[in-house]
This record gives C-alpha cells, structure tokens and sequence, in this order.
C-alpha cells in the first residue's frame, strides 16, 4: 500500500503484530514495516507466517520477524514476546489483531465456542499486555527509580474492538462480549501505563473485506457496505492507514485510552 506517513516514520522501533497471516492484521504489519519498523509477525501457522513475512519483505526496507503463537496460550505469548525482546532488544508497540468467530444465536451457542472466541480476543489480548509490560516496561519504570519513563521512546498499545461491541450483533454474544470487554481492558491499561509514557488505544472497525467476512457472501457484503455512510464496506489497508496515525507520537501523541470508530458511519456513537 502507498505510504501514509513520512519516509521512515518507525525506523529502528520494534512492533508486535497479532493475527498477521491475513486480513487485517496483515495489511497493519505491512503497512508498519513500509515505515521502516522491524515488525513481529505473530500467527498460529509457521507456514503462513513465512509466506506473509515474504511478500512484505518485497515491499518493506526491513524484513519481518516471525513469531508463531497461539495468542490464547500464556506459555506461547511469553515466548513470543520474549523472542522478540530477544531479537530486537526493545518493543515499542504491540496491534492485537488476532481474531476468530464462531456465530449462532444465544439459544444455539455451545459453550465451547463462546469460550475459544472470548479467548482469542481478550485472553489475547490481556497476555501481549501483559507480557509486554512484565517482561519490559516495567522493569524500565523500575530500574527509573519507579519514574515515568520520559525518555521519548514511542511506546503503545493498539487493540482491536468492533463497531458490533456497542451496537450489538446477532449470532455474536460472544464476540461482542470480547469487543466490550477490550474496549474496558483498553481504558483500563491507558491508566496503568501512562507510567510508561505508554498510549493505549483501540480501533472499532465496521465491515472490513477480509477471509472473516467470506461467509457473509456478494450481496451480504453489499448490504454492509448499503448501511454505511460512505456505500462501502473497508479495505484492510483502510484500517492500518488508521493504525499507522494512532501508532504515530507527531499524529497520536496525545491520544490514549480512546476507542476510534472506524466504521464508515454506520454506528454513530
Ligand atoms: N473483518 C471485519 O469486518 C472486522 C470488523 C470489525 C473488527 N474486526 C476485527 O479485526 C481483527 C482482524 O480481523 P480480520 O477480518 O482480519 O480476520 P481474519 O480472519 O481475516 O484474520 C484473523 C487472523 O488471526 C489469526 N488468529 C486466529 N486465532 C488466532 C490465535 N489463537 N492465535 C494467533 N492468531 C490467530 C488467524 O489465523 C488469521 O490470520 C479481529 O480482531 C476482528 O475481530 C474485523
């Protein structure tokens, strides 16, 4: 995708890329590595971690690194994170993009599905939180004398919502309970690491032409796109041109705790 940025925007910064073999996750880390950033691609298969580290390493003036992680596993997400500490020497951003659904009316709904979609999404999201925080800032903070870290590092959190956490979505009691519930754990993380100097925020896209809405179909997909104000539904380049801004200190530098609708219009909040 073109860049968005000016040239070199996250040079020699680290960033951790969820869900980064497809849609939308693979379009941010993309589009983050076209601005110089060393990026981590973390997803569940080795294969389609090689062949997506491959194209952007084409497109990018540095090469992805890959991390393969079920964002759902505590031991994985501490070795991922680890890994990357390990490689790079410094994180300075972590994209929770990662994402499943499994939908059926609440009436249908095994309990099994509600859990495995609430796990990728706020397990997911909870541990690249934390692991970032235990395994790095935090130690910063401390060896600070417990001082904010105002060493003008960039240093950010974004997660991913849905425009369906606050307007509902039937089929997805379980994914708009995950939505919800990151929008809470966003807020909630932009307090507790302001001592980092960290921004915490989350964008809450509304349809996004990705493999996750291939069951929606031509003329479901045209619907979406007919309930939006702007006719269509997004591009996943559409939703990390946004992430490259929040992610940007000269753009974003005083935004955090925030949830950015990204929705075309069709939820006005
Ligand atoms: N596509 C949309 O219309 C839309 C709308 C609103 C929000 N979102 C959100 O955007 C994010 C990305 O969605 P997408 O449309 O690109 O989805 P997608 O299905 O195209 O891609 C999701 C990626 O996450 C990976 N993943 C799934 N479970 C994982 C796990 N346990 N560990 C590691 N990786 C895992 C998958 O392998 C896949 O590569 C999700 O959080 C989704 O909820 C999407």
């Amino acid at each position: 995708m073109a860049r968005v940025l000016r040239d070199g925007a996250f040079e020699g910064e680290t960033h951790i890329v969820t869900g980064a073999a497809q849609g939308i996750g693979r379009a941010v880390a993309t589009a983050l590595a076209e601005h110089a950033a060393q990026v981590v691609l973390v997803d569940l298969d080795p294969g389609r971690l090689a062949e997506a580290r491959d194209a952007i390493a084409e497109v990018a003036p540095v090469s992805p690194i890959v991390a393969a992680a079920n964002v759902a596993d505590e031991d994985d997400v501490k070795k991922a994170v680890a890994s990357a500490l390990e490689a790079t020497g410094a994180i300075n951003g972590v994209v929770n993009v990662a994402g499943i659904t499994r939908d059926a009316r609440i009436a249908k709904k095994s309990f099994d599905d509600f859990k495995a979609v609430v796990a990728v999404h706020l397990h997911g999201t909870f541990l690249f939180t934390r692991e970032v925080a235990a395994q790095h800032w935090h130690p910063l903070f401390k060896a600070n004398g417990n001082q904010p870290l105002d060493d003008g590092v960039n240093r950010f959190i974004l997660n991913f919502s849905s425009v369906s956490a606050r307007n509902g979505n039937i089929g997805q009691v379980d994914y708009t309970a995950a939505k919800g519930a990151i929008e809470s754990v966003t807020k909630t993380t932009a307090r507790e690491f302001s001592s980092y100097r960290a921004r915490i925020n989350a964008i809450a896209p509304g349809p996004v032409r990705t493999p996750m809405l291939a069951a929606v179909g031509d003329e479901g997909i045209a619907a979406m796109g007919r309930a939006t104000l702007t006719g269509k539904i997004a591009e996943p380049e559409q939703m990390a041109a946004v992430i490259c801004s929040l992610a940007d200190p000269r753009i974003s530098g005083y935004i955090t705790g925030e949830i950015l609708q990204v929705n075309g219009g069709m939820y006005l909040d």
